[in-house]
């Protein structure tokens, strides 16, 4: 086991074990030691092996950067990029860093520019991330300058590889990770082209927020439909995810790093819920109603037959749509216990007005005080608390016990399960 020290006549685990110290518990499916989640050399080994690894990152939106010289301030991981289109018509990504001193040059959210100018010593890039120009290059009155040798191509900024699938943009640190298609899998691609079908998107508006918890428990989160019976009082007093609807937990069959939460709701959203299953939610209220009606209504528009569809997709994006309403969520870990959510609402470009308002009022469901979005964030906050101070230091996962991948029943932490069974393998844990 890791290094343990003793704190008052009890055992006290490690919160921040060396990589090395770091062992997995024996009953490995089951169980989730708390060191995952706190500790800063696991992170560290995070980054290099699954942000800047053999992965597809979310970065952007095509719509978000329809003409040249559109760009936008993005994250690969906790890495600063830029994502910006070229004339030619090419996205480029490359980090958010001046190749002379390390400056993060680029300060604004989004722009257009038709070249990149760091702030301390204006060295100047192109669209495409390549070295333009070097004040003061020869020096001045023939002293000082750069060595004769000095080659502008050989100090351009770091790019990732770059990719996209019907409007969304993902960005790479490998050079041999497989085709999005592939990386995406069939059966995750499905729910996905669902949202994306090819149709150009338009943006509607951005949330933002910190959340005081690892960036795994955002996973955990939207693979565990378990909670969502239990901690969504809206959810279920509304009847859109209640145990006992059509839904499933769907994972790639592939590593199991990615899952789509699904389910389809009643048409009646005042429908008579089970009373055995009722007695087992604290969260059911009887009798509510809205007072505008129009914000549950759901709009039958996707090649799909499920309501609600949340899509993890390894490592840093959730696809989410939810009835009408449609977005997509950027983790950017912030160390072990900090993470910040990007929120990007959107629509279709051919929506009618009356479209568009529909998707905004159902908005309101998503984002940091969302009706939905809203008990998440608090529960990961207590979870990370929890974990952080207490002395013992494992999470039982034991729904549906033995089950790894795929499952019919919400009941169930078998998505959970094979997250960490992919996640195990990368780490070396
Ligand atoms: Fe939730």
């Amino acid at each position: 086991m890791y290094q343990s020290q003793t704190v008052v006549g009890r055992t006290l685990a490690s919160k921040d074990p060396a990589a090395a110290d770091c062992v997995w518990p024996q009953d490995a499916l089951h169980c989730i030691p708390d060191w995952v989640y706190t500790s800063n050399a696991v992170y560290e080994r995070e980054v290099e092996r699954i942000f800047h690894g053999r992965t597809w990152n979310y970065v952007a939106l095509e719509a978000e950067i329809p003409s040249a010289g559109d760009y936008k301030r993005s994250y690969v991981g906790p890495t600063p990029v830029v994502v910006a289109r070229a004339e030619d018509g090419s996205i480029n990504v490359f980090e958010n860093r001046c190749a002379h001193r390390g400056a993060e040059f680029c300060r604004h959210g989004q722009g257009n520019a038709k070249e990149f100018v760091c702030p301390y010593h204006q060295w100047s890039y192109d669209l495409k991330g390549n070295l333009q120009g070097i004040p003061f290059k020869r020096g001045v009155n023939k002293e000082g300058g750069m060595p004769r040798d000095f080659r502008n191509e050989d100090h351009g900024l770091r790019k990732l590889r770059v990719t996209t699938r019907h409007g969304v943009v993902f960005a790479s640190y490998s050079h041999d990770v497989e085709p999005i298609e592939q990386y995406l899998t069939p059966e995750i691609l499905e729910d996905f082209d669902a949202v994306f079908p090819g149709k150009p998107l338009k943006v509607l508006g951005y949330y933002r927020n910190e959340l005081p918890c690892n960036w795994k428990m955002y996973h955990e989160n939207l693979k565990d439909p378990y909670h969502a019976t239990l901690l969504h009082s809206f959810l279920v007093v509304f009847g859109l995810l209640v145990a006992g609807n059509k839904s499933v937990m769907k994972v790639d069959g592939v590593h199991g790093r990615h899952g789509t939460m699904a389910s389809a709701k009643k048409d009646d959203i005042y429908a008579e819920v089970n009373p055995e299953t009722k007695k087992e939610m604290r969260s059911f209220h009887e009798g509510l109603r809205l007072r505008d009606e129009r914000f549950l209504q759901y709009v039958k528009e996707f090649d799909s037959p499920w309501s609600v569809t949340m899509q993890t997709i390894w490592p840093n994006l959730v696809v989410q749509r939810e009835m009408n309403t449609l977005g997509v969520r950027h983790i950017v870990p912030n160390g072990p216990d900090s993470m910040l959510m990007q929120w990007t609402m959107f629509g279709y470009a051919d929506d009618s007005e009356e479209t568009t308002r529909h998707r905004l009022r159902q908005g309101n469901l998503m984002g940091p005080a969302g009706f939905l979005g809203l008990e998440d964030n608090e529960a990961m906050k207590f979870v990370q608390e929890g974990v952080r101070r207490s002395s013992t230091d494992i999470n039982v996962l034991k729904l549906e016990s033995g089950k790894v991948g795929t499952s019919g029943s919400l009941i169930s932490e078998a998505a959970i399960r094979a997250m960490y069974q992919y996640y195990r393998s990368v780490m070396g844990f």
